[in-house]
């Protein structure tokens, strides 16, 4: 088996062979996507959205990503497994995300969270550090402020904005970061923000010059049929297929060709004379076998 990557593996790779990271959310997507090759699981709180069906990621708890962290812990062999700290469990301030990150990896775990945000939340990447905790960092389109951002859309595409993200960048990575998400930016500023940082970046979004890709596993997958972002691309239609599959299974249910005997259990018949009824032979209410 291929060495189990860590914090500082892929911090190592800066520069080198592109990183490959998928978001997984139980057993079967952390099997499918580490089986795959991905370098790290990220159980993202786009779970909220693409597996418990809310509107965006701000409702997802602390409780849900422990449970779901379970799991794609459990599956992970070889891949690092991150866990995203949700909305408001780490705003407060540092003891507020040394609680909420030390559930994620106590019970849930990961090896490494992640957090939304620049220069503002410093301290309390600090205080995961010193814990011990390694930190990703996560900026650009950060959608846990989406309210404040305007929407989904492209971030850093005037000379203010794409300082602020530069700076915010270069001070996770130079806080201790072991990577640099950057989401929904143009691409250009990305190869900057790469050029610049110590950390390697790992783009969604923000073009072909970042360290690493991440997509969400379900977009990959064309599961998730709610927002369709451009810079997606579906390498798979297994929604559709599902789909297909269920509805054959869901019609020969009721064609009566499912279960055939090759889907049951056999046993000696005779034996079914034995049973009884209040008394009266069990088979006496088996109606005429069909013709
Ligand atoms: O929650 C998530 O899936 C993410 C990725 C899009 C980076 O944060």
């Amino acid at each position: 088996m291929a060495q189990r990557q860590t914090a500082r593996s892929v911090s190592a790779r800066k520069g080198g062979d592109p990183l490959v990271m998928l978001t997984a959310y139980d057993f079967p997507t952390a099997r499918m996507a580490e089986d795959a090759g991905a370098d790290i699981l990220l159980v993202g709180d786009s779970l909220a959205m693409v597996v418990l069906g809310h509107p965006d990621t701000l409702s997802v708890t602390v409780d849900e990503m422990v449970h779901h962290c379970k799991a794609v812990s459990r599956a992970a062999q070889r891949a690092l497994v991150v866990g995203d700290l949700p909305f408001l469990s780490y705003e407060a301030g540092p003891a507020q995300a040394l609680a909420s990150a030390g559930r994620l990896v106590k019970e849930g775990g990961v090896r490494a969270v992640k957090l939304e945000g620049g220069r503002e939340v410093l301290p309390q990447v600090q205080a995961l550090l010193d814990a011990g905790i390694p930190v990703m960092g996560h900026v650009g389109l950060t959608p846990q402020r989406l309210a404040r951002l305007g929407g989904f859309r492209v971030q850093g595409r005037d000379s203010a904005t794409a300082q602020a993200i530069l700076d915010d960048a270069l001070a996770l990575s130079r806080a201790g970061c072991f990577a640099v998400v950057l989401e929904c930016v143009p691409a250009a500023l990305a190869r900057v923000v790469t050029a610049a940082l110590d950390a390697p970046t790992i783009g969604i979004g923000a073009g072909a010059q970042c360290d690493g890709q991440v997509l969400v596993l379900h977009d990959v997958l064309g599961l998730f049929e709610g927002l369709r972002p451009t810079f997606v691309k579906r390498y798979a239609e297994l929604g559709a297929a599902g789909r297909e599959a269920l509805a054959a299974y869901a019609a020969e249910v009721r064609q009566g060709v499912f279960p055939g005997p090759e889907h049951g259990f056999a046993m000696d018949e005779l034996l079914l004379d034995t049973l009884t009824v209040d008394g009266r032979p069990a088979t006496a209410l088996l109606g005429e076998p069909a013709a």
